[in-house]
């Protein structure tokens, strides 16, 4: 199958008075039709710039993008604003990460939603208007027609979130890209969201890219994981097979934090469980070899310290799933190397 989105090969690099800042490097990840990609890693590894990268959403001024992302045919990274324009919204639709930025303060929730409405095509008033509230409806905000009239800061976090996705979903987008979209709400609205979007990706076959620190969350809805750390891929495959054998030391840190329900562990031991030590690397100050390193409780290997692992098919796993370390699972049935 060929994908919506093909990215390759994405960096990102931005001037600081520090000096230049490698905030992504070398990303590859496809979007397919009707299925979730999801996007994992800890805060600053560089989910949310990859996402406004393809867009062109980051200050020009500061920022070098390169590499390539293809959507519909044509080449997105260095194309100019006024072409980018006409993609964003129907073509890929973005729930921003933070609303206040991106819901524009002085314009009702009904002139937003027009504006997305409108875009594609559809024109008469009332269409527009009965549209919006059906929308409204949909992400699960109580007496819509009423909202419809307010600005954005007479509303409060989570519905200035679920405002952001209606007006996403509004422009019907064949891609859409949600970051932390649903990560503000309480479980049941957020129930209700993924089921609504699973329904989209069912009925057009959008696709969607699924951007969240929530690994809950993503083995529930994805159907591909990229797992990022300092701007880089470190692993990625199809989600149950990572799951099942999470083969880079992050991903396993990051699954072995995970809460696990009526968890019959002391409470020291499984305090000692729900955080990594140590903290991600300054993208100005990269280390040699491998980002990780300093944090990597397996870094027995002399090219950890001078080489980027590359990513490489993951033994006895399938083929897609791929892990950039030099650091290699013992096979089933052999001794663990640790416990
Ligand atoms: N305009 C900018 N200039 C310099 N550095 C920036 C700029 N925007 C973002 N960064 C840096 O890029 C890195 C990646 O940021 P990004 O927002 O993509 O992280 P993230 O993975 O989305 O994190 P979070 O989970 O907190 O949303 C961070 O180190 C951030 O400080
Ligand atoms: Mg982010």
């Amino acid at each position: 199958m060929s994908a919506l989105l093909s990215v390759r090969d994405l960096a990102v690099t931005f001037s600081t008075p520090r000096g230049p800042a490698h905030v992504v490097g070398g990303l590859d990840f496809d979007v397919e039709a009707g299925r979730t990609l999801a996007i994992v890693g800890e805060s600053g590894s560089g989910k949310s710039v990859s996402s406004l990268a393809l867009l062109g959403l980051l200050p020009d001024a500061v920022t070098r993008v390169s590499g390539s992302a293809v959507f519909d045919g044509a080449e997105l990274i260095g194309r100019s604003e006024e072409q980018l324009r006409h993609v964003r919204g129907a073509g890929i639709g973005m729930v921003f990460q933070d609303p206040m930025t991106s819901l524009n303060p002085v314009l009702t929730v009904e002139r937003q939603l027009a504006e997305a409405l409108r875009a594609h095509g559809r024109v008469s008033a009332e269409a527009v208007r009965a549209r919006s509230v059906e929308l409204l409806d949909d992400v699960g905000i109580p007496d819509a027609a009423a909202r419809l009239r307010a600005y954005p800061h007479q509303l409060s976090g989570g519905m200035r979130q679920r405002v952001m996705i209606a007006i996403a979903l509004a422009g019907e987008p064949r891609v859409l890209i949600a970051d932390e979209a649903t990560t503000a709400l309480d479980v049941t609205v957020q129930a209700q969201i993924l089921e609504l979007v699973a329904r989209l990706q069912d009925e057009r076959g959008t696709g969607v890219v699924w951007i969240t620190h929530d690994l809950g969350v993503v083995a529930g809805i994805a159907d591909h994981v990229v797992v990022m750390y300092a701007g880089r891929c470190v692993e990625e495959g199809p989600v149950d097979a990572l799951y099942a054998r999470p083969s880079h030391p992050y991903t396993r840190g990051l699954l072995e934090s995970l809460p696990v329900l009526d968890d019959a562990r002391p409470a020291r031991e499984r305090e000692a469980l729900t955080t990594m030590p140590g903290l991600p690397p300054d993208p100005v100050d990269l280390p040699p070899g491998c980002a990780f390193r300093p944090r990597c409780a397996y870094r027995l290997d002399p090219r950890c310290a001078t080489q980027v692992p590359p990513l490489e098919p993951v033994a006895g796993s399938v083929e897609t799933h791929r892990a950039a370390t030099f650091y290699r699972l013992p096979a089933a049935g052999d001794a663990q190397v640790r416990r």
